[in-house]
């Protein structure tokens, strides 16, 4: 499945991307900065898993970032098994991707953050309850055993650190800790995964994340603090919000990207 895909594209495109980029809900407008792009529809790959969610643009975006040749996707993961979900990941492998990025949208769990700050993710806690490498190992992407400790590759993580400080952007660093949604956490949860060293808190990137260090791609990856998690603030979490913060600070944290790759 994952070779066919892989060779529907690999005939569409005359370059090889390096970066791989995977942006989260809300945070799609980086896709925007490549340039000359060319659009691929899933629905357009053969047996290329195509989201059930009504309104998502389902494509990829190949094309040029601060110099760099990049592809570039959304996560959707309404109606995918994990396996759906890693597909992707291995396809641009199989392109030549070296280096993932991924952004996400995400509550903030500690209580030094603040609605709207961006955090570098310089470890993670799967707590989804599942991991998209069960099943047979396919050798050809990785070993059975996938070592995670330096999973969210330092050097990346001070360089986007570097280029943060020279464009005036504070950055926060921490711990995302991923779970499947849809429904928010309690309250209670949010205290518990605080004592276990959680910083910020989503549904997404664990497992791309997972497939990616499977597969020896560098990593880094971008946490923004939509809201402050279940609980730390008198107030229900709305889905508006999340939106909202994204469409504002969202673009701070594209510069911050943009100019990370050129670095690169
Ligand atoms: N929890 C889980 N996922 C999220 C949140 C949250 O508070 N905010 C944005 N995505």
């Amino acid at each position: 499945m994952v070779f066919k895909a892989y060779e529907y594209i690999k005939e569409k495109i005359d370059f090889t991307p390096e970066i791989g980029i995977i942006l989260g809900s809300g945070l799609g407008g980086l896709a925007d900065k490549i340039e000359e792009p060319l659009f691929i529809d899933y629905k357009d790959i053969p047996s290329f898993p195509v989201s059930t969610a009504p309104g998502h643009k389902g494509r990829f975006v190949f094309g040029t970032l601060s110099g760099k040749k990049a592809v570039c996707r959304f996560h959707y993961y309404e109606g995918y098994s994990t396996e759906q979900i890693i597909m992707p990941i291995r396809v641009m492998k199989l392109l030549g991707v070296k280096t993932l990025i991924l952004t996400n949208a995400a509550g903030g769990i500690n209580l030094n953050f603040n609605v709207g700050d961006i955090m570098a993710i310089t470890d993670h806690i799967n707590l989804t309850g599942t991991n998209p490498l069960i099943g047979k190992n396919d050798s050809r992407f990785g070993e059975r055993f996938t070592d995670m400790s330096y999973t969210y590759t330092p050097s990346l993580i001070d360089l986007a650190s570097k280029t943060a400080d020279e464009l005036g952007i504070e950055i926060k660093k921490g711990v995302y800790l991923g779970l499947t949604g849809p429904s928010y956490e309690t309250p209670a949860e949010i205290r518990a995964f605080r004592t276990l060293g959680a910083d910020t808190v989503g549904m997404s990137t664990v497992f791309e994340v997972i497939a990616a260090a499977h597969c020896g791609m560098d990593i880094l990856a971008f946490s923004l603090v939509t809201n402050m998690a279940a609980g730390v603030l008198d107030k229900k979490l709305s889905e508006e919000e999340v939106l909202e913060i994204g469409a504002l600070k969202g673009e701070q944290m594209q510069k911050l990207i943009a100019k990370t790759v050129e670095r690169l």
